[in-house]
């Protein structure tokens, strides 16, 4: 690269936004989705997202599993740019197409927008995503929506969020009223009120701005509310009482900023949106597995792949590898090696992800997101580098799965191809494999029901082989030590199975089986994956 291709990759690399929404089903991740969308001008119609879930646009040529729950691989990464900002959002899918690629999105993001229903305060999946945030230590930013209904109150909320989630929180904005006696957002950060309705009482202003100390310089609609007076005292609480704002608390995800809105009603999402991107970080550096840093700025292309999502039809085997860039420029046609083999071969078949098409990538930087077009090459977590020295970024984490079947070939003369079958897609990472320590069957655990219909699809069309599977249930996993194994331990209540390293492991029926294992062996550590 000469010096005016390497200032050009910075000042690219330096626009980039990735992050993705997560939240509990019917929070409103859709709905704020198609909003920050309609302000990038990536669709033109609020609804467009939301008509791909009922199938309305499903595109034809994607796995019909897909196509029956109306998902698609165009809306799994979104792209557009917003000020002078590109911005990539990651979906997560939620409800019953929750799988391990949900949480291994959560992987290839520099932040999380965290979307919560303030009527209901924080949910179970919500929990699971965010723990994984967590753990990765990237930022959270917190949009409390629906506060055009009535719901809890804006204190009890914060609190809430702190003590379960276990993160100080900064509210951004503040709430005044709320449903029907809403009338607008005390905005913190910038010492404004962002007013609900403009009309002509404030000459159609979207905000109006304060003095230092809180106060509505001159005429101005709330100068006598009650309202008002109250948020400005509960704001003031905050102020004193509060966490106080931190940029690098932010960053180091300690610290979410908290912002309420309404994505229905449009009301506080552009805001959201503009101040998000100010704190948001830009592609940060990734390690690799000998501990070396490899920086978005670097002149060498590379990534690693965090999802594959098979298509479903029959006449084309591929599937579709999706590769978080990590550092350099990514073009059509370059050359990589792709680390775990060593293999060498050409980009050219390769996809950008846009809401309404899917396009080919001219070029993308670290940040972007692009799919490759895979004919069994690619394994989740694998690294590839066009450099000389050889690149393997850290391996993508294992998720303690928590739903279970027992699996057998439907023809028992077709023993081979299950094998093969179960043994790459277990490799893919598609599903997780277990064998029960006497009889020898095998069980696959996912983290959610979706993995099981792909898993069941791709046997068939992918190796030729029906499976047949029998339900064990939503079980606990947790790992022993093998040193402390007595294999009388195991019973029906808690199945005891091997993974496929071989380390063992209990299935409890529930925390009540749990707990009942734990009392009788007390000196037995239980561990789980993430
Ligand atoms: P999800 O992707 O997180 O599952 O949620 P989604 O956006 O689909 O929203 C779930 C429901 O909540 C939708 O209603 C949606 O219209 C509503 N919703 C989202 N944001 C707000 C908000 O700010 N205020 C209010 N009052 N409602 C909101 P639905 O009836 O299930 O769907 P629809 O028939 O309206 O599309």
């Amino acid at each position: 690269m000469n010096d005016t291709q390497l200032k050009d990759l910075k000042k690219e690399v330096k626009k980039r936004r990735t992050f993705a929404i997560i939240s509990h089903p019917d929070a409103g991740k859709t709905t704020i989705t198609e909003q920050l969308l309609l302000f990038g001008g990536a669709i033109r119609q609020a609804g467009t997202v939301k008509a791909k879930k009922t199938g309305k646009f499903a595109k034809s040529d994607w796995m019909e599993i897909e196509k029956q729950r109306g998902i698609s691989v165009t809306s799994s990464v979104m792209q557009f740019d917003y000020q002078d900002k590109r911005i990539n959002i990651l979906d997560t899918p939620g409800h019953e197409d929750f799988s391990e690629d949900t949480y291994r999105t959560l992987m290839a993001v520099d932040a999380a927008v965290m979307v919560v229903d303030s009527g209901k305060g924080i949910e179970e999946q919500t929990k699971k995503l965010f723990k994984v945030c967590r753990m990765r230590g990237i930022p959270i930013f917190t949009f409390m929506n629906k506060i055009d209904r009535d719901g809890r109150e804006p204190l009890d909320l914060i609190e809430e969020l702190e003590e379960v989630l276990e993160i100080d929180a900064y509210p951004m904005n503040w709430p005044m009223g709320s449903g029907k006696t809403l009338l607008g957002l005390y905005d913190v950060f910038h010492n404004r009120i962002e007013v609900l309705r403009p009309d002509s009482h404030n000459h159609g202003e979207r905000f109006i701005s304060l003095t230092d100390e809180g106060e509505i310089e001159g005429d101005h609609p709330y100068q006598n509310e009650s309202l008002y007076n109250q948020v400005l005292e509960d704001a003031l609480l905050l102020k004193e009482a509060g966490n106080e704002f931190s940029r690098e608390a932010i960053a180091k995800g300690e610290l979410t900023p908290v912002f309420f809105g309404s994505a229905l009603t449009n009301f506080g999402v552009q805001t959201f949106l503009e101040t998000f991107l100010q704190f948001a970080p830009e592609p940060t550096d990734q390690d690799t597995e000998d501990e070396k840093v490899v920086s978005p700025t670097d002149e060498d292309f590379s990534g690693f792949i965090f999802k594959i999502q098979a298509n479903m039809d029959p006449k084309h085997r591929d599937r579709i590898a999706f590769l978080r860039i990590c550092s350099g420029r990514f073009e059509r046609g370059i050359d990589v090696t792709l680390s775990r083999e060593g293999k060498k071969m050409r980009l050219s078949n390769s996809t950008q992800f846009m809401a309404e098409n899917r396009e080919s990538v001219s070029d993308a930087v670290a940040g972007d997101i692009i799919g490759l077009y895979d004919t069994g090459n690619f394994q989740i977590g694998d690294t590839i580098y066009s450099g000389k020295d050889k690149i393997e970024f850290k391996d993508l984490p294992q998720f303690t799965p928590e739903l279970f079947v027992r699996v057998e070939a439907k023809n028992v003369m077709k023993q081979k191809s299950f094998h093969k079958g179960i043994n790459q897609l277990v490799q893919e990472g598609a599903i997780q494999l277990y064998k029960s320590y006497h009889t020898e069957d095998y069980i696959i655990g996912a983290v959610g029901q979706l993995q099981f219909e792909v898993f069941e699809h791709r046997m068939k069309n992918e190796y030729n082989s029906e499976v047949v599977m029998t339900s064990i249930g939503s079980r606990i996993a947790r790992w022993i030590d093998p040193k402390q194994l007595d294999e009388n331990m195991g019973s029906s209540r808690n199945m005891l199975v091997r993974d496929r390293f071989d380390q063992p492991l209990f299935l409890f029926e529930n925390t009540f089986a749990m707990r009942w294992f734990s009392d009788k062996y007390p000196d037995v550590e239980l561990t789980s994956l993430l």
